[in-house]
């Protein structure tokens, strides 16, 4: 008989409907209940995703119905209770980026993890790109050469999602732990996974405050109007964070990520440089190399642009794969514990004003 995953959605904001997608249009995939603290919340949801139970209380979900797996899409403050006590339930996880509020937290979502025997794959979604195998292509057949020096920016120019996201009792951090952890784990993810081993980092707050009320034309966030009476968030993060990070290999890899950012437009890059070519990734990769003593710029022929569609649905079917087969997880909780390592470290450096080392 053919096996089913069982999962249960918890948290039915924004990035959940790309995982409601995703489960729905996975033949082996049955999305059983979803939950959310707020119940209107949860019952649109269910009722848009045409999911059978929907909860205000995880724990009485995890009681009540049998599942296999769930999907952890709440505020990053809740991702490590709900982790633990799903996978003391015997759930496998797919907890969204960033894993956890720091690297102690994480850590004990790891330690669950390994004594449950159950899988904790952390949300880092870029890793499903369509360009990813092929960079990792680049990277292990050696046309990049020996990759020493990495960019990578994820800039808004105002866009600070606005509630929790610029609480950091909730966030954890602005834009360096909401956007940067994307683009630091896709240049590790791409180069090897190597070992950070110091960084040196910096924020700053000169924007964030007051844009972020006005960053809506009506006056507020969504977000905030939902939870009024329930939370009230408090603007308490970075909107801006760069950072220099050096690796075990020698890669040193310069991050920069905002909420906001007297620039002339968003930007959201990736470059790779190597001694033999380099290459530069956005919705596409172009290759700079050169062939014939010829300085070359090259585009894969025949792939697909990186989508958010595509990108969810590779994420989820890895996961179902992992779940139903037994197949070694792409994006296991260790590599989300290097990056909040990483993470962590930069915002101390940025504290202290000096680089820090991670062990
Ligand atoms: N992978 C990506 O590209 C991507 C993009 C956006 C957000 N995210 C991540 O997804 C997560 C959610 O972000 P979002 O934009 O969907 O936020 P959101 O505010 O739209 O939704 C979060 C929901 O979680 C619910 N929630 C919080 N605590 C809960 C609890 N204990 N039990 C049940 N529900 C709870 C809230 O009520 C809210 O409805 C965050 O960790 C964020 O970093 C990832």
């Amino acid at each position: 008989m053919e096996k089913i995953l069982k999962v249960a959605i918890i948290g039915c904001g924004g990035i959940a409907r790309s995982h409601a997608e995703a489960y729905n249009n996975h033949p082996n995939a049955k999305l059983v209940a979803c939950c959310d603290l707020l119940e209107d919340k949860a019952r649109a949801f269910a009722e848009k995703y045409e999911i059978g139970a929907y909860y205000t209380d995880y724990r009485e979900l995890f009681e009540k119905e049998d599942l296999d797996a769930v999907s952890i899409t709440t505020w990053n403050s809740a991702h490590k209770p709900i982790a633990i006590d799903a996978l003391r339930a015997g759930l496998n996880v797919l907890c969204e980026k960033p894993m956890a509020l720091n690297t102690a937290e994480a850590l004990e979502m790891e330690r669950a993890a390994n004594e449950t025997g159950k899988l904790l794959q952390i949300g880092f979604v870029r890793r499903f790109e369509s360009t990813s195998e092929v960079i990792r292509n680049f990277y292990t057949g050696g046309t990049l050469g020996d990759v020493y020096y990495a960019k990578a920016q994820y800039l808004r120019r105002n866009g600070c999602p606005g509630g929790w996201f610029g609480d950091k009792s909730f966030s954890g951090g602005g834009p360096l732990i909401d956007l940067g952890v994307h683009v630091i784990d896709l240049v590790r993810y791409l180069t090897g996974r190597p070992m950070p081993v110091s960084v040196y980092g910096y924020t700053f707050d000169n924007l964030g405050r007051n844009r972020a009320k006005h960053n809506i034309p009506k006056g507020g966030y969504k977000r905030d109007y939902e939870f009024a009476g329930k939370f009230d968030f408090r603007y308490t993060v970075e909107d801006f964070a760069g950072a220099d990070i050096r690796f075990d290999n020698g890669l040193v890899l310069h991050v920069e990520a905002s909420f906001n950012l007297n620039l002339k437009d968003n930007v959201g890059k990736i470059e790779l440089f190597g001694t033999k070519s380099a290459l530069q990734l956005d919705d596409h990769v172009e290759l700079y190399g050169v062939v014939d003593d010829y300085y070359m710029n090259m585009t894969p022929q025949g792939l697909a642009k990186n989508e958010r569609v595509q990108m969810f649905q590779g994420e989820i079917e890895h996961f179902a794969d992992c779940c139903l087969n037994g197949t070694p997880c792409l994006a296991p909780a260790e590599d989300g514990v290097v990056l909040m390592k990483i993470l962590d470290a930069i915002y101390e450096s940025a504290r202290t004003h000096r680089s820090v080392e991670i062990r």
